[in-house]
């Protein structure tokens, strides 16, 4: 078995669903001035899903995980690699794929989390990549899963309206025929300061802001640079051309970087599954839901092409090509 393949995908969204309306009001009723209008044509968001109190990235990530074993046909047992790409885990330690793994009844294989912000199921998805193909797991379980309402700062504007809470899973099993084809992983840390929640837990407090801040322009400029060469080395790796993508299933940050990136590649954005609308930024879930919509909607179909691509706090950024 020389090759991994996905062979079922799952998300889950908790129920709380705000509409950019919705979040307009709340916010006014804290003296925070936006408008649908903004929200929609610099971001192109309409909704967002909030967690409620009490709930967790595992728990996320468990309901995506289940629906992805079940499309695979699998069970919790079969399952000997769990990662879980998170910048909002259950605790400071264990990882949250220890949590998920306890609550899904998969103990004993490897779990391990992934911190790579909104790249980080893409850099997961590498790292079980490389150990399926290796041998070291046969049944992994990717998931990416995010509560970032939890370090918004709901007096900032310029943040608090382009995220939201999910989570989604895929299965990658070991496989005679090919599944991911190639993969393409950056980071570049001078970058540090532009996307970051700059607390930490000292002495039983926490110290600095724990709550997210972001030069919007600043990333914005970098992602679309980054992105189109991320894409291109990994269609380079796969000796394919942008011709060959069939669907182009990038983190679902702004519809003006999908559509930047997508003009880049010359795909047409009919080519780009695109989830933002309904479910905001939601960070490392954000693919992973992407793709499930794209494949329960029935879109994105088994045997075609498709580049992931994703870019995030660290700075990181990646991309991964594979055929469903
Ligand atoms: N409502 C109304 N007005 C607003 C809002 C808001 N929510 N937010 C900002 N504004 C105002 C600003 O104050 C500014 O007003 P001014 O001109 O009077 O000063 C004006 O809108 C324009 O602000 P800009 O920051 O220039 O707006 P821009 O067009 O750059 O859009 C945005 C901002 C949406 C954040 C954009 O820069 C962006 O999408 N950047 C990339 C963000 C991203 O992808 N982040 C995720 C990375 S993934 C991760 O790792 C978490």
């Amino acid at each position: 078995m020389k090759y991994s393949r996905i062979t079922g995908t799952g998300s889950y969204l908790p129920p709380r669903r705000l509409t950019n309306a919705d979040l307009v009001a709340e916010l006014a009723a804290k003296g925070v001035e936006t408008s649908d209008e903004w929200i929609v044509e610099r971001t192109g968001i309409r909704a967002r899903h909030f967690a409620a109190d009490g709930v967790f990235s595992s728990d996320l990530g468990m309901e995506a995980a289940k629906k992805a074993l079940e499309a695979a046909g699998r069970s919790a047992k079969d399952v000997d690699l769990i990662i879980v790409a998170t910048s909002t885990p259950d605790m400071v330690f264990p990882s949250t794929a220890c949590i998920l793994q306890n609550k899904l009844g998969a103990n004993g294989g490897a779990a391990f989390d992934v911190q790579a912000v909104c790249s980080g199921f893409v850099y997961a998805l590498a790292v079980a990549d490389s150990m399926v193909k290796t041998g070291a797991a046969k049944c992994a379980l990717v998931v990416g899963a995010e509560i970032f309402s939890r370090i918004l700062d709901f007096n900032d504007r310029t943040t608090c309206v382009l995220f939201g809470d999910g989570a989604g899973a895929v299965v990658l099993e070991a496989s005679d025929t090919p599944g991911i084809l190639s993969s393409d992983l950056h980071a570049d840390g001078k970058h540090v300061s532009i996307l970051c929640v700059p607390g930490h837990v000292s002495g039983g407090a926490i110290l600095g802001d724990p709550l997210l801040k972001m030069d919007g322009q600043a990333v914005f400029k970098l992602a679309v640079g980054l992105l189109e060469s991320a894409a291109r080395a990994t269609l380079n790796k796969a000796n394919l051309t942008e011709a060959d993508i069939d669907w182009l299933v990038p983190h679902q940050a702004n519809i003006r970087i999908m559509q930047s990136t997508a003009r880049k590649l010359k795909l047409s954005m009919d080519k780009v599954v695109v989830t933002v609308d309904q479910h905001g930024n939601t960070s490392a879930a954000s693919i992973p839901l992407a793709l499930d919509a794209g494949v329960r909607s029935g879109q994105v179909k088994p045997g075609q092409t498709l580049l992931l691509e994703g870019v995030g706090g660290g700075f990181t950024w990646g991309a991964l090509l594979l055929i469903l």
